[in-house]
């Protein structure tokens, strides 16, 4: 409380207890500071302070005062009104409590105490490798051996996010341990545990990176193509495993010559591609994967499918033809005009003109036809 106040209020308090000792002699005793708590690992010094002068003496109970004792208690006489005593917490001890005995010289006596508590933020302890490594399939238990007084809760994280327990799979026990049942890659990454001390708001954290080795295991994601000769074409291998494995194309037993035309590969070997296709190239690809623990393979075959041969020859024959034809008739138009000669002028005399009609009509349609060609039309209803 005293930490937290202003000089000015500091000094006016001071002013009061030092009125108050003179003038009234009532024996007052605190120890400072009030709270008693000390770090495992380090000392401490408390004041006894008494608001008259005294014999001031630091108890362990009501009557057993405490001697100074190497690497746990220290006295000293500071002045005839305050005496100090240095705890050192050199290992565990289970809370204490300590009192400060004062009696002044008209032989009045006052008792002050405080309790001794112990305490530890949380560190680890052994094991604290933060790389670790596995073989996919395995049982894998990755401890956080944390102490701290009280003791911390201990909670595993990955990717930053809390883990939930998957039974069967992952599981954390009473003690912090993280349990992975037949680690595979999907389980590897960045882990961390954090151990919380929640009265005193103290955490620490453990990061552990965890490897999963793991044979690869290679796939299309597709079957067997048919493309169509002179495209191009490329397939893309999907490859797990760990370490990063090494991939080689195949095409039937040998390697696809990978000459940087032909064939190209890419996304770090993953992507084969194959340009103008022909025949010769279909067949079996196989991608090869191979890393310390072990080898896969995975096979397509490709057909190569022929573009119909005819097709491009047959449309220009057509086009030609036309041509043709279109010349040949434009030329007979000229003939039947200037000339009346011709295929038309032959069409114009023998069917159109006098020649029999092409449908066969009753006597009186047919007497009508030869006065009144427009009315045959409506009549018969055919040649519309
Ligand atoms: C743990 O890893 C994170 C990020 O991955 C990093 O920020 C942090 O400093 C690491 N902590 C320790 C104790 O190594
Ligand atoms: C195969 O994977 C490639 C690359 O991710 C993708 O572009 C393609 O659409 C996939 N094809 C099929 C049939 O899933
Ligand atoms: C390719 O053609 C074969 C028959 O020649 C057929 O069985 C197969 O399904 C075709 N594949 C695709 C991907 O169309
Ligand atoms: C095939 O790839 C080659 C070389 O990259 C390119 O010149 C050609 O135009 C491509 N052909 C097709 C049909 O995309
Ligand atoms: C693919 O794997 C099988 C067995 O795993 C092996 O017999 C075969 O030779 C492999 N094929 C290639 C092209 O590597």
């Amino acid at each position: 409380m005293m930490l937290k106040m202003s000089p000015q209020g500091c000094s006016v308090i001071l002013v009061l207890l030092l009125t108050k000792s003179v003038f009234c002699s009532k024996l007052g005793l605190e120890i400072i500071p009030a709270k008693g708590e000390i770090f495992l690992g380090e000392g401490k010094d408390f004041l006894c302070k008494s608001s008259v002068e005294a014999t001031i003496k630091w108890m362990i109970s009501d009557d057993e005062e405490i001697e100074d004792e190497e690497g746990r208690y220290k006295q000293k006489d500071i002045d005839e009104s305050v005496k100090s005593l240095y705890v050192t917490a050199s290992r565990f001890e289970p809370d204490r409590v300590i009192q400060c005995h004062a009696e002044s010289e008209s032989g009045e006596t006052s008792t002050a105490q405080i309790k001794l508590r112990i305490i530890q933020k949380p560190t680890f302890v052994k094991d604290v490798a933060t790389r670790k490594e596995f073989t996919a399939d395995s049982m894998v238990k990755l401890p956080c051996d944390v102490v701290g007084i009280p003791h911390p809760q201990v909670t595993w994280y990955r990717y930053g996010m809390a883990i939930t327990p998957l039974p069967g799979h992952l599981s954390a026990s009473a003690d912090g341990t993280l349990t992975i049942e037949k680690i595979q890659l999907s389980d590897a990454g960045m882990y961390y545990c954090m151990a919380y001390i929640r009265e005193r708001n103290e955490m620490a954290y453990k990061n552990v990176s965890v490897i999963v080795n793991a044979a690869p295991i290679v796939r299309f994601n597709y079957t067997n193509p048919n493309i169509t000769s002179k495209s191009n074409t490329s397939f893309t291998c999907f490859v797990t495993g760990h370490p990063e494995p090494q991939i080689t194309w195949k095409k039937g037993d040998e390697k696809v010559p990978l000459d940087g035309q032909k064939y190209v590969l890419s996304a770090n070997g993953l992507e084969l591609s194959i340009t103008e296709l022909d025949k010769s190239d279909a067949g079996e690809y196989t991608c090869h994967a191979v890393n310390s623990y072990g080898e896969h393979n995975t096979t397509l075959f490709l057909q190569v499918i022929d573009v119909p041969q005819g097709v491009g020859a047959g449309v220009v024959t057509g086009i030609i033809l036309l041509v043709l034809l279109v010349t040949l008739l434009a030329v007979d138009l000229t003939c039947y005009r200037t000339r009346r000669r011709g295929f038309l002028m032959y069409l114009a005399t023998h069917v159109l003109g006098q020649s029999a009609p092409r449908v066969k009509l009753e006597d009186t349609d047919l007497k009508k036809e030869t006065m009144a060609k427009s009315h045959v039309v409506n009549i018969s209803g055919i040649d519309a």
